[in-house]
């Protein structure tokens, strides 16, 4: 069954750059991002995984673990890991899942099979401390992901999941934000004590609580 929001992410044992991966002990106390990418020795894939590894701080910084995804096997990861170093100019600083029974693809439904029978799409799976899935994204093989709005979902994820309230359309960190429509005025007077500002009674915005 397809997984949906809220679920449980699926469990899995697999065999990764890094050693065998078991899931949910993998996450520990913090979050995480599963991303598949289609193919390896293809240059969108080679570019993205370039990129995670270059900001993978601000994972960090956010306790937020990366991990990789592919239906190759593990010694092409590791050739193709000399490519990437080489290309992008970095050192590749996060696992990648060598998934060629296609056991975890399966698990999250990475195979469309009316985009391709082979190749995972591009999906993103962003898992709390609670291993509940909070954002799943889906790009086409031939459209590169901005990993700066992974960053920025996080940044959503980790403030609402603290604070009564939800972030507006094109929200960056430090941004005002709005008060959940469940909250009432009394409430919203003491949990914000930055202040509410009423633009309509089911539209109210507060500075940031957590800055
Ligand atoms: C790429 O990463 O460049 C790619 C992979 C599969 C299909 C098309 C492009």
């Amino acid at each position: 069954m397809a997984i949906r929001l809220g679920d449980t992410a699926p469990d899995f044992e697999q065999n990764s750059t890094a050693g065998i991966i078991n899931f949910h002990d993998w996450i520990g106390d913090g979050w995480a991002v599963l991303f598949s990418h289609p193919k390896n020795f293809t240059p969108v894939c080679t570019t993205e995984l370039g990129t995670v590894a270059r900001i993978k701080g601000e994972f960090d910084k956010r306790n937020t673990k990366v991990l990789g995804l592919s239906v190759d096997p593990l010694e092409a990861h590791e050739n193709w890991i000399a490519d990437i170093e080489e290309t992008q100019g970095v050192s590749m600083n996060f696992p990648l899942l060598a998934d060629s029974d296609r056991k975890v693809a399966d698990l999250y439904g990475m195979i469309h099979p009316n985009a391709s029978d082979t190749m995972t799409v591009r999906s993103v799976f962003i898992i709390g401390p609670d291993k509940k899935v909070k954002l799943m994204l889906t790009y086409p093989a031939s459209t590169g992901r901005d990993f700066n709005e992974i960053v920025r979902t996080l940044d959503s994820l980790q403030l609402t999941a603290e604070y009564k309230v939800a972030t507006p359309a094109n929200w960056n960190d430090g941004d005002d934000c709005i008060v959940l429509p469940s909250v009432s005025n009394e409430d919203a007077a003491s949990l914000f004590p930055k202040g509410v500002t009423e633009i309509k009674p089911y539209l109210r915005t507060t500075p940031q609580p957590n800055r």
